[in-house]
């Protein structure tokens, strides 16, 4: 899920206004001015990830020897606006995926094809056709 969420984050771009002026690593802003954060490309950029366009979902196993470098995995915000629904999401999500693979075999139609994905305010897949395979009935007899 992870990693999914760094290659296709469902809201790579940020944006708050500024209550007051500020300046932040040299750029001044002033109040009521919109202020942006892309973290789509903080995701894939190569300052930051080895590999950034492999899809490696190691990489965020403790063991994994290239630590993940903090604020820069930021898939619900990572101020002190960040998402106030991320656990809920997580746990809504992982429930979802757990009751699908539990019961059924999940295969890609077309595994060589793109995700296409359009982006308003989020990326929104256009859609992604699966096979799906019914487990053994005594498997999911107790589903
Ligand atoms: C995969 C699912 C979700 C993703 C990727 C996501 C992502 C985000 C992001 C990136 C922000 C902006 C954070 C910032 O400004 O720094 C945000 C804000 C917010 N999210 Fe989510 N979110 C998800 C699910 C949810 C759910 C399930 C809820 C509520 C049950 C929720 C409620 C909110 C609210 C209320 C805000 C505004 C927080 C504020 O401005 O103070 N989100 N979310």
């Amino acid at each position: 899920m992870k990693e999914s969420s760094r290659l296709l984050t469902v809201a790579p771009i940020i944006a708050q206004i500024a209550s007051e002026d500020d300046e932040v690593a040299g750029y001044k802003w002033r109040a009521g001015m919109t202020v942006g954060v892309n973290h789509g490309i903080i995701h894939r950029h190569k300052a930051y990830w080895k590999d950034p366009e492999a899809f490696k979902p190691e990489r965020f196993l403790d063991e994994c020897e290239d630590k993940v470098k903090p604020k820069t995995f930021l898939p619900f915000g990572g101020t002190l606006r960040i998402c106030p629904g991320r656990f809920m999401a997580d746990r809504l999500i992982k429930t979802f995926l757990i009751m699908l693979f539990r019961k059924y075999e999940v295969e890609l139609c077309e595994p060589d094809k793109e995700i296409e994905y359009h982006y308003a305010m989020s990326n929104k897949c256009k859609g992604l056709k699966v096979y799906l395979k019914a487990r053994n009935k005594e498997h999911t007899a107790a589903a």
